[in-house]
């Protein structure tokens, strides 16, 4: 089966493709969507909130023609409140759909489903772990509001150790040449080990600060992210982290024209409002095209599986 558990899974081509594909997906939803997948069914497993990645997924399998199910929060209304694995859910719900959207909150989740699961399984976050369709999301922006990846300078700021996007993102953007990222945190929420020591194995250059003024003139994407408060070990160590990067008006005024704004979303006051209506705020425009790559995304997954 074709599954999407990590971002380290993508190579360059398949990212050329899979970017293709989203914007042949961009057309099929112009259109109204088609029947592809009809008589198809998706299951979404959500054992943590989520907007845009569940609905977005939702609406891409419906876009595509096919069915969705799936429990409100399965953390609380799957058989897993009554103690049931995360392997015997994921055998059951084998039986009951053709692919499986699921995020949980443990890193490493969605590699024990794939290995239990008889059809295609999608990470859709674990834990502090990865968020790979997010990520290719955020290139695929990237690469639509640039035309290119490749030579860009890209600022990942804000909570660098539990935020998963920023993971999956530095993995993917690994495939791309002369490209230089920034990470700026505070001190307690760096970017981990393992995801530098990828880097250094890729070649990718990269710099490590909490300064972002230092930095913000000199940027062609400025990826902020929320500090994840749900997965501090205490109160004490958020409020270190918390409060110490905000994109508002002036920040704004100081970046190139060429510029923008990504950010995953939700945002906890780390964007300022006054910022939205910023040509430059690309964060609204990103949230959309994670239809037409979650779209080009199931396909995948369900094409590929087939032909296996
Ligand atoms: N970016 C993202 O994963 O958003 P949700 O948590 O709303 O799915």
């Amino acid at each position: 089966y074709y599954h999407v558990l990590g971002a380290k899974q993508f190579e360059k081509s398949e990212l050329e493709r899979l970017f293709d594909a989203a914007l042949e997906m961009e057309k099929v939803v112009a259109k109204g969507g088609d029947r592809r997948h009809e008589g198809r069914i998706m299951t979404t497993l959500f054992f943590e909130a989520s907007t845009r990645t569940r609905l977005s997924f939702e609406s891409a399998m419906h876009r595509l023609g096919g069915g969705v199910i799936g429990t409100e929060n399965a953390a609380q209304f799957s058989s897993a409140i009554k103690g049931e694995t995360l392997e015997d859910t994921i055998r059951i719900v084998s039986g009951y759909s053709d692919i499986i959207v699921m995020r949980h909150t443990d890193i490493g989740a969605a590699k024990r489903a794939a290995k239990v699961a008889s059809i295609p399984v999608i990470n859709a976050g674990d834990g502090a772990g990865e968020h790979p369709t997010q990520a290719l999301l955020d290139a695929y922006t990237i690469r639509k509001e640039f035309g290119k990846i490749d030579g860009l300078q890209i600022a990942m700021v804000g909570d660098l150790a539990y935020g998963r996007t920023v993971h999956s993102l530095s993995y993917i953007l690994a495939n791309y040449q002369d490209v230089m990222v920034h990470y700026i945190s505070p001190d307690n929420v760096r970017i981990p080990d393992n995801v530098k020591k990828y880097m250094d194995e890729k070649g990718i250059r990269y710099a490590e600060t909490n300064d972002l003024d230092s930095v913000a003139g000199s940027i062609d994407v400025l990826y902020q992210t929320r500090i994840q408060k749900e997965r501090f070990p205490s109160v004490e160590e958020y409020e270190k982290a918390s409060g110490q990067y905000i994109v508002d008006a002036e920040l704004m005024s100081r970046m190139s024209k060429h510029a923008i704004v990504l950010h995953p979303l939700p945002r906890a006051g780390e964007i300022a409002e006054e910022v939205d209506e910023d040509p430059r705020a690309a964060y609204f425009r990103q949230a959309v095209n994670g239809l037409y790559i979650r779209m080009a995304l199931i396909d995948k997954c369900i094409v590929e599986s087939k032909a296996n």
